[in-house]
């Protein structure tokens, strides 16, 4: 079986509402012949989880995430976002465990695996992010750091609940700063992603699940980071807020 391809873009916090109804005409507009193995997700803002939604009616192969989820299903949690409510409006996927939602808003890797529970509890496909800051780059120690987020986030779940995550490997040092890992990088870290998957829940399942890098992908790029063996398409920030970028990166896919 062919290992899904996905070019996700994550809009972060961008855009007026005028600005992404103009880049989501852009970006549908030019007609991308996706294989059924192939796929875009849009991670807009929440409130354009709608219009996004309805722009990609009909668009075989093109999806809409949220950027975010919380942990309980509903009640007195002001501001926050449920996974019913995400899935209430056909909300596909959600990125969970970003580096910048683990920083700045403290997402540790015990209160991600229950974001991760109850986004699964609504079929919506997780999109789990890890990654490691520069200086566990520096000391080497980047990959026990990355299968140490994995364990404390996905390992308490079934091999068939592992089977519905997109897992997105981005180097905190890679992110919106143009230096972006090397094809070499990427692939050394995705098979070592494969392994640690491969060691808890066999070789079958691990061999299902994509791995997408992220970090600085552009069009220029993508293609060489895709060609990897492990790597399984692209999370992408500041280039997927350009159609012409965003959109040479989905021909990038393989
Ligand atoms: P950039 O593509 O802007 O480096 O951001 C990557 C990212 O964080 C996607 O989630």
């Amino acid at each position: 079986m062919m290992r899904q391809q996905i070019a996700a873009a994550n809009w972060k916090m961008n855009l007026t509402y005028a600005q992404a109804e103009d880049l989501l005409n852009d970006l549908l507009l030019s007609p991308h012949a996706l294989k059924p193995h192939q796929s875009v997700v849009l991670a807009v803002p929440f409130p354009y989880l709608s219009l996004a939604k309805h722009k990609v009616d009909g668009k075989a192969g093109f999806f809409v995430a949220a950027q975010n989820c919380y942990t309980k299903k509903s009640g007195a949690y002001t501001g926050e976002t449920s996974a019913e409510m995400l899935q209430s409006m056909g909300i596909e996927y959600v990125i969970l465990g970003h580096s910048e939602r683990r920083e700045y808003f403290n997402e540790s890797n015990a209160v991600l695996a229950e974001k991760i529970n109850i986004a699964l509890s609504y079929n919506i496909t997780p999109i789990f992010c890890c990654g490691e800051p520069l200086q566990i780059r520096e000391a080497g120690t980047q990959n026990s750091y990355v299968a140490e987020q994995l364990k404390e986030s996905l390992f308490h779940l079934s091999a068939e609940q592992l089977e519905k995550i997109v897992i997105a490997y981005e180097p905190i040092w890679a992110i919106g700063t143009g230096k972006t890992a090397t094809a070499d990088q990427a692939q050394e870290m995705h098979a070592h992603l494969r392994t640690t998957l491969a060691n808890h829940y066999g070789k079958e399942v691990a061999d299902m699940i994509p791995i997408l890098y992220g970090g600085s992908v552009k069009g220029s790029n993508a293609k060489d980071i895709f060609s990897r063996t492990d790597v399984d398409g692209g999370l992408v920030g500041g280039a997927s807020l350009i159609a012409a970028d965003f959109g040479q990166i989905i021909d990038a896919l393989k």
